[in-house]
């Protein structure tokens, strides 16, 4: 719990940040990240691609502050979806809200998000909005409700820490939703606070979803709610293209390349560009583990 806390303080710490950007490639990022550019990202996505995995690219970058950020921020995920459709490969887009003006001004990022789904619209293709932390909920939800009266290629992400996670889900019937556990260190006011609680609500709200007849993107490295998820569908008579499995670019490779075998949708999130460090931090808090990449890539040459 310390080491959690101590890389999510990391994560937001303006100071570090600007320190450890340089170190970024040293501290082990590039496992994990698909380079900096548009092209190196597509790059990586042909090559999972070949894998016979899907994917969905992120354009890393968060907390923007200005107008002309999230204007220039939005004509990126719209030169991003262009590239998709240009290079064919097999990939659709995750954005942040937060990237895109939502702190900034919402019609803003209405506006942002209006111009993307129309990019995306005319490539055939889908837009997922990442989940960001609690104070972002609301407000991200409420833009979903609105887009989604536009819009059938847009869909976000719910988290199972939260104890409200249940009731936003049920009102998002029939919206293609990522579900996922939850990132953030959130208050015992809000969100469950022990595993064993996290991974039981995040279990039921698969279950909802799916029984709910809607699409589940679910993404998680946990194989044992993989396995769990896979016999409840088994059992409900739940088609394999009612739901796909995600996983981050770089983590388990080798049970994203079975699940793929195994005749499931696989799709890997695969993160690019140079703001990569909130990022990176979210996932060593996640997983201690995690840190031999930072100290693989300190060690080597
Ligand atoms: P968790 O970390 O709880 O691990 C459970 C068990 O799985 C471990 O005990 C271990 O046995 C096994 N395991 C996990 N990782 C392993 C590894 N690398 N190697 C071997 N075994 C491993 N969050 C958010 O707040 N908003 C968002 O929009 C998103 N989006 C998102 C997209 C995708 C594609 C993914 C995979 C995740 C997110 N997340 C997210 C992050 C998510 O909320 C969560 O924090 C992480 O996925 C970590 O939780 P897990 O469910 O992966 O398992």
């Amino acid at each position: 719990m310390i080491t959690r806390n101590f890389f999510l303080f990391l994560s937001q710490n303006k100071f570090v940040k600007t320190k450890a950007t340089k170190w970024g490639p040293k501290l082990g990022a590039k496992s994990v990240i698909a380079g900096e550019t548009i092209d190196e990202a597509m790059k990586t996505v042909r090559k999972l691609n070949e894998r016979g995995l899907t994917c969905t690219v992120d354009h890393l970058g968060e907390f923007v502050y200005n107008r002309e950020e999230a204007i220039e921020s939005a004509e990126y995920c719209i030169r991003t979806l262009d590239a998709i459709a240009e290079t064919g490969v097999d990939c659709n887009l995750s954005l942040k809200l937060t990237q895109l003006g939502l702190d900034v001004d919402r019609n803003l990022c209405r506006d942002n998000m209006m111009r993307i789904l129309e990019t995306a619209e005319k490539h055939g293709n889908f837009v997922r909005i990442d989940m960001e932390d609690y104070s972002h909920l609301d407000a991200t939800l409420e833009l979903l409700h609105e887009l989604r009266r536009r819009f059938d290629n847009v869909g976000t992400a719910i988290q199972a820490y939260l104890y409200r996670a249940d009731k936003d889900l049920r009102e998002l019937k029939g919206t293609n939703i990522r579900l996922i556990k939850g990132a953030y260190k959130e208050s015992p006011e809000v969100a469950y606070q022990k595993q064993a609680e996290v991974d039981r609500n995040y279990f039921n709200i698969i279950k909802t979803h799916l029984l709910n007849g809607s699409y589940a993107a679910i993404a998680t490295h946990d194989h044992q709610i993989i396995d769990q998820v896979k016999a409840f569908a088994k059992e409900n008579g739940i088609s394999k293209d009612q739901f796909e499995f995600q996983m981050l670019y770089g983590f388990r490779s080798e049970l994203q390349n079975e699940i793929a075998k195994e005749g499931y949708k696989m799709r890997v999130y695969v993160p690019f560009g140079e703001d990569w460090y909130g990022y990176f931090m979210r996932r060593l808090a996640e997983r201690p583990q995690n840190v031999t990449f930072a100290i693989k890539g300190l060690l080597s040459k």
